[in-house]
């Protein structure tokens, strides 16, 4: 992929009102989520799970891109084509999560490091013969006492620099994700205070090791209370303090950011969204979602894992996906959440 390749492309994953799903769960992560619901966590369920959502009806109005991950973009769906076809097939183009997880940061306990580095080129190579066409790096930070070490910060930044590097070698939008976590009772301050500095740390790795900022996606958190902490911010709050650290910390030569959900409920998701882009004053990336749980958990509620669920479940995930656009836009209202529109 030539450099205007990787350019139309990190464009399009964040253009026009449409967003990512983020299907990317290790299959230890799904298996927990289908397990709490009583649901048997096998290759089938997981691939049946995971078609449900690619299948749904008219679902390419409001998806940019799906990231998977290696079981699912090597699974073929019941019909028969491979899932990542099935999505292709749509003008829906696949993604892949590339990263090993955050493991433990030696030195610096309660801290992670996200590995996955050795051999990623190969990984990568095989990923895009797959269909792949941009990839997934996910850089862990928690908020606490005396946390985050500068360590943590740097090493993760450099990681997340150093496969932004290779996917753009190998023709692959790198989506950058940097999310420090909601977990903890601090307040929202603290949590902008960290996502600046988190950032910062990032775009100068991103310098250093010569990304094209043009071509690839950021897919941070927003700024929000700690989940404990007793004072959570409004949703104008969020919104004002998210587009003020992005402001401050994020190039406009990048073309997109998708946000992550992060735990939040749906509906928070979505108003914290269109609220960032409703507020006045320049925003020079497009906004949108790439959430996970957000798009997913209600979708999973109305499923449970039997066949005779699967349009209540497909209908659930429609309307979420419906609103999340609108909320790309800032055209969203709570009005959406009970009109019914069908595909
Ligand atoms: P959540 O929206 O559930 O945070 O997932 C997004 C994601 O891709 C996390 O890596």
């Amino acid at each position: 992929m030539t450099t205007t390749e990787l350019e139309t492309t990190a464009r399009a994953l964040a253009a026009g009102g449409k967003g990512i799903l983020a299907a990317d769960e290790t299959v230890s992560t799904v298996s927990k989520r289908l397990e709490a619901l009583r649901i048997e966590s096998t290759a089938d369920s997981r691939r049946a799970y995971r078609e449900m959502f690619f299948t749904t009806p008219g679902i390419a109005e409001f998806l940019s891109g799906v990231i998977l991950q290696d079981e699912t973009i090597r699974q073929r769906s019941s019909k028969g084509p491979r899932l990542a076809d099935v999505l292709a097939q749509q003008g829906i183009p696949p993604g892949i999560k590339v990263d090993h997880g955050a493991k433990p940061l030696a030195g610096s306990p309660g801290e992670t490091i996200t590995e996955g580095l050795d051999a990623l080129r190969d990984r990568l190579e095989e990923y895009r013969a797959m269909g792949a066409r941009f990839a997934k790096w996910r850089a862990v930070i928690a908020i606490g006492d005396k946390r985050p070490s500068p360590a943590c910060v740097s090493a993760n930044a450099h990681a997340l620099a150093r496969y932004a590097a290779l996917c753009q070698e190998e023709g692959l939008v790198p989506i950058v994700e940097p999310e420090v976590l909601m977990d903890g009772s601090h307040p929202i301050e603290r949590c902008e205070e960290v996502t600046g500095d988190v950032l910062h740390a990032v775009f100068d790795a991103l310098f250093d090791q010569r990304v094209s900022l043009e071509g690839m996606l950021l897919k941070p958190n927003m700024v929000i209370s700690g989940k404990e902490c007793a004072r959570q911010a409004s949703i104008d709050d969020v919104a004002q303090a998210t587009l003020r650290c992005l402001r401050r910390h994020v190039p406009a030569a990048v073309p997109g950011i998708v946000f992550l959900s992060g735990g939040q409920s749906p509906v928070l998701a979505t108003e914290h969204l269109n609220a960032i882009n409703r507020l006045e004053g320049p925003k020079p990336w497009k906004l949108t979602f790439s959430y996970g749980r957000a798009l997913q958990d209600e979708a999973l509620q109305a499923w449970l894992g039997k066949r005779e669920n699967l349009d209540a479940g497909q209908q659930a995930f429609y309307q979420r996906a419906r609103c999340n656009s609108a909320a790309a836009l800032g055209q969203y209202t709570s009005a959406m959440e009970v009109e019914r529109v069908i595909a």
